[in-house]
């Protein structure tokens, strides 16, 4: 598909690859893989964390200093080479660029692991929301909480349903679902998005109006957008907006270059990154409103991890409607499992079409060397073994080990591969040469400040961000108390020093095999390819 010199254009899978059936097909999918978990359970604990107008305005810039700009790049660099993100790299930069791509995969699939597995809970609290969810008095097999809350208990019901067998089922369901609808590439991916993503804002319409008319609501929607100086000032809290822009504009795990990979080669990409960014960030605002307005009208505060807010506190604000509230709560699951679904879909195809591109093998072979070790990961993320009856409600062996292995394979991989991405591009390649490929194409032409952003700013700042965490996260392990030393397991205090060496191990072993393995068709750099 390259018509680069030293490339055939005769590559032997370049032609199976696939291809967008439309403009409007790609721009689904792109926004069906933003549009996910990130925006519905980690965005608003986040703005909730980091006190919701503090979060906004960091947030709001990284936007268009961070997410729009890595989305351009990410997407040129599938377009100008037809290819996944590990060989588009090695296409426009070599080897070293090779590596990048398979590191920031190979964190993709320890990502995509618990990411199934959150989806699958969200699976099973859906069918839950019809059954016993919203039934007074749903207990958990243990009272998590020193004051369990009378009535309907969304927290009890989580925790007495991740401690059952039931999420093991889900797993196997999600990572089923996800296969299927990748069996066939950008075709059948384009079938599920088109019913999958309208459904999504149809149902979030429908919970941001439920939210915002409830008494009180509104003053949730005015806490989120006060903006608030002094927490801004907290380094803290930019690394949170960051990160968590990057995650929700799936941008770092190689989903967006292996989309654009299908695309023609005049795409607007300066239109498409701000078109799917701004639909990202637009559903997560109006997931904020929602979520955020039931939360101030049910006085609810939620405690705890990453997932307490979306499953616990928003059910039970739901459970306080006066009416329809099965109906609602089962929405609004299947709004968490329709975003989720098509954003995992994204991860796995970042993934099996590199796998397509360096090894030339058979779709069904890629999906099957992606989908077994997912699943053996979403089952131990999954897993309910009970160890703590009585304390904090961290109660499960895979709760735990999700918690530890997000707070580093989510923390550190998107944001170092972004500062890689910047490095090699903009310095490697040359951020003008690129940036004059992509203006060919594009109605808004950017500017000579595109470079200084990718040269300089983009990578100052992420590399800033990564090493005051890394001091923070390494000087706490050295004292003996490495990020969640505190679980409640009491058996298992290897996991938070383990955790983090098999996800750092596993993921730079299998960079340095996967790129050292003989491709189907050798790509060698060359830059000048696309400036024909
Ligand atoms: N953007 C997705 C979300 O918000 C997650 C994701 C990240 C998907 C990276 C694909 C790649 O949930």
């Amino acid at each position: 598909m390259s018509k680069g010199s030293s490339q055939p254009s005769t590559a032997p899978h370049a032609a199976d690859r696939g291809a967008w059936k439309s403009k409007f097909g790609f721009i689904l999918a792109a926004s069906g893989s933003a549009i996910g978990l990130g925006n519905l359970v980690f965005f608003a604990s986040n703005a909730y964390q980091y006190g919701g107008g503090a979060f906004y305005l960091p947030y709001f810039i990284a936007l268009f200093v961070l997410g729009i700009p890595v989305m351009i790049l990410e997407f040129s660099a599938g377009t100008l080479t037809g290819r996944s993100f590990p060989m588009a790299l090695r296409r426009l930069v070599g080897k070293r660029g090779e590596y990048v791509g398979w590191w920031s995969l190979s964190g993709a699939l320890f990502i995509t692991t618990y990411y199934v597995t959150i989806l699958g809970w969200a699976m099973c609290m859906m069918v839950g929301a019809l059954g016993g969810l919203f039934e007074p008095g749903a207990t958990a097999p243990f009272a998590p909480f020193s004051e369990p809350s009378a009535g309907p208990n969304a927290t009890a019901y989580f925790f007495g349903l991740i401690a059952t067998w039931w999420p093991l089922l889900a797993v196997v369901a999600v990572w089923a679902m996800t296969i299927w609808s990748l069996w066939r590439g950008a075709e059948t991916i384009e079938k599920v998005v088109r019913v999958c993503v309208p459904l999504m804002w149809v149902f979030m319409i429908v919970m941001i109006v439920r939210g915002v008319t409830l008494p009180g609501g509104m003053d949730g929607v005015l806490y989120l957008f006060t903006p608030d100086i002094a927490g801004i000032l907290d380094v803290g809290v930019w690394k949170g907006a960051f990160a968590q822009m990057f995650f929700s504009l799936s941008l770092g795990l190689g989903t967006m270059t292996a989309y654009a990979s299908y695309l023609p080669k005049d795409a607007d990409h300066v239109n498409n990154s701000m078109l799917v960014s701004f639909m990202n960030c637009g559903f997560e605002y109006l997931a904020g409103f929602a979520i955020f307005a039931m939360l101030f009208a049910f006085s609810l505060n939620p405690v705890g991890g990453t997932l307490s807010l979306s499953f616990f506190a928003i059910p039970q604000g739901i459970a306080a409607f006066p009416f329809w509230v099965k109906a609602f709560g089962f929405a609004f699951f299947l709004l968490v499992v329709l975003a989720g679904l098509t954003s995992a879909i994204s991860l796995v195809e970042g993934m099996a079409s590199a796998l397509i591109d360096k090894l030339g093998i058979s779709r069904m072979k890629a999906l099957a060397m992606v989908a077994v070790p997912g699943l053996v990961g979403s089952v131990l993320t999954a897993l309910p073994f009970i160890v703590d009856p009585g304390l904090g409600g961290n109660g499960t062996f895979g709760l735990n080990l999700l918690d530890i292995l997000d707070h580093w394979a989510f923390g550190y991989s998107l944001l170092t591969v972004g500062f890689l991405e910047c490095i090699l591009l903009g310095w490697v390649l040359g951020a003008s040469r690129l940036r004059e490929a992509i203006n060919r194409h594009s109605k808004f032409h950017l500017g000579g400040w595109f470079d200084v952003l990718i040269k300089f700013v983009l990578p100052a700042l992420l590399l800033a961000v990564i090493v005051l965490n890394l001091a923070v996260d390494l000087s706490n392990a050295f004292a003996g108390a490495p990020y969640g030393a505190t679980n409640p397991l009491g058996w298992a205090d290897w996991l938070p020093v383990v955790v983090p060496l098999v996800w750092l191990f596993g993921t730079l072993v299998l960079a340095y095999v996967l790129t050292n393995r003989r491709a189907a068709v050798e790509l060698e750099p060359a830059p000048l390819a696309f400036e024909d």
